[in-house]
């Protein structure tokens, strides 16, 4: 597998969990030693910070968002994610920095280079090395999600403009981005991951 730190991202309702534990099944079988990672989450602070951002019961200003996301980030950086890069397991992660670019940056208009040089300081430049981008039109993605929290519940205006910014990152980034059109097959899907990371996909 051609990288040690792997984010998938993705406006909600993208179906970013599934495919990343068939790819952690794969690797496994691989013996390719590997961890699953949440985004917001993943250390105690994290879980207590998730709270804070997804709770219905908090109405949250835009840049405290961005502050929020930025704070359980940094802990999960240095407690888990390079602790675990450093030991040589593979890190998949459903979310990174790049989701906060897309939602704070562009969905919430804080700006997309403001919001990349912030979590460029709270993850002290530590990005993922590549990402799987799970793209579908918001209408779609929407009406597959069953429960949404106080983000995945804005509106469909918000979320054009959250994949307009997963867009342009994929342009910007064009080397470390795979695009994926999440309306297809799943198994399909995942063996294009496999072909790109380099992974065998065949046991
Ligand atoms: P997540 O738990 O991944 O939900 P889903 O499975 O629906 O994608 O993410 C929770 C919400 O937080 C989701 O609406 C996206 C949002 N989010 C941001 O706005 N910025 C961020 O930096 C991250 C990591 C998530």
């Amino acid at each position: 597998m051609i990288c040690n730190y792997l984010a998938f991202e993705g406006i909600d309702g993208s179906g970013k969990s599934s495919l990343i534990k068939r790819l952690s099944e794969v690797l496994s079988n691989q013996q390719i030693e590997n961890k699953i990672v949440r985004e917001p989450g993943g250390t105690k602070v994290g879980e207590g910070v998730r709270e804070l951002l997804l709770s219905h019961d908090y109405e949250v200003d835009a840049l405290t968002e961005a502050l929020l996301f930025c704070s359980q980030r940094s802990q999960l950086i240095a407690e888990v994610i390079k602790p675990e890069v450093n030991k040589g397991i593979k890190i998949l992660s459903d979310r990174s920095a790049y989701s906060s670019v897309a939602y704070q940056g562009v969905g919430r208009g804080l700006g997309y280079e403001t919001i990349y040089q912030l979590n460029d300081i709270a993850v002290n430049s530590f990005w993922p090395e590549k990402v799987v981008l799970l793209d579908i039109d918001p209408k779609i993605s929407l009406s597959r999600q069953k429960v949404a929290d106080r983000i995945g519940s804005d509106k469909v205006d918000f979320f054009n403009k959250v994949r307009e910014g997963y867009l342009r990152l994929a342009d910007e980034f064009e080397n470390n981005f795979l695009i994926i059109n999440a309306e297809e097959d799943l198994e399909l899907n995942l063996k294009r991951i496999c072909t790109w990371l380099k992974v065998d996909n065949s046991k």
